[in-house]
């Protein structure tokens, strides 16, 4: 627990809206959350807060945004700048319309559209090198957990993304832990189950990055997390933060997780 150094990590809270929201729905729903926040839960020593609309929606949240300490973050990208790549958006894409993050790896990526793990590897390293740091999702199905096989899946996620980026880099890479069977479920992982995957994916990075990146990185936790178990996950020492998807929907209950971020520092 000593080396989890919690404090020197500031939490943050993304909201993946995935394939939801018209233009004009993600504006309501970011004026809501303006207006939800404005209790001093955004100040400067708050949890940093982020929401991922869908790619139409990007300019027009980056807008309304403005003059707020909310940024906006693309839900995935390609791994090529330019280029015959019919349909896709890169890093520098991203980086013009100001994105602070890109998530790369969510599990419906990998499981509805093939993303592998040499595609994830591909897309954080493009991310990075354009300077748009990756939300790196890794997390294990129901097969997997009922086999045992949590923590091999998972930290072999993670070392597939990693690998190849240096200290730099890696420095500013967040990782999602989502297990597959929590996602939209509403069955969260206990605080207690998600803390030990928590741990042992930073002991993973301290083992193979060094203990200070390991001590550095945010860990973010995410699968059902709703306004009354994020406080309890938040509190767990190697959980830095909530990756949310039906809970962000709605000004009011992702208000509410970021309150219970705040209350964690
Ligand atoms: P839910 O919060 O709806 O379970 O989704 C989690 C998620 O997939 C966030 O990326």
């Amino acid at each position: 627990m000593s080396n989890s150094q919690t404090q020197s990590r500031r939490p943050l809270v993304a909201g993946n809206w995935k394939l939801h929201k018209t233009l004009g729905e993600a504006r309501e729903l970011v004026a809501a959350l303006i207006a939800e926040l404005a209790d001093g839960a955004l100040d400067a020593a708050g949890p940093e807060v982020v929401v991922a609309p869908v790619f139409t929606a990007l300019s027009s949240v980056r807008d309304a945004l403005r003059g707020s300490p909310i940024t906006h973050a693309a839900q995935d990208l390609h791994w090529e700048a330019t280029g015959a790549f019919t349909g896709e958006v890169s890093a520098p894409l991203l980086l013009d319309l100001d994105c602070a993050y890109v998530i790369v790896g969510h599990s419906e990526r990998r499981q509805f559209f093939g993303d592998s793990d040499e595609a994830v590897r591909k897309k954080a390293a493009a991310a990075l090198q354009a300077g748009l740091p990756p939300i790196i999702c890794v997390g294990e199905s129901l097969e997997q957990r009922q086999a045992g096989d949590t923590e091999t899946h998972v930290l072999g996620q993670l070392r597939a993304a990693l690998e190849g980026l240096d200290p730099e880099a890696l420095a500013r890479v967040v990782i999602a832990y989502e297990p597959i069977w929590a996602i939209g479920t509403g069955h969260s992982a206990s605080p207690e189950d998600a803390q030990a995957v928590h741990a042992a994916i930073r002991a993973a990075v301290a083992a193979d990055h060094g203990q200070a990146l390991a001590s550095g990185m945010r860990l973010l936790y995410g699968g059902s997390v709703k306004p009354d178990n994020a406080a309890t996950l938040m509190a767990q020492p190697d959980i830095d933060g909530a990756l949310v998807g039906g809970a962000s929907l709605d000004a009011n209950s992702f208000a509410a997780i970021v309150r219970a971020a705040a209350i964690r520092e």
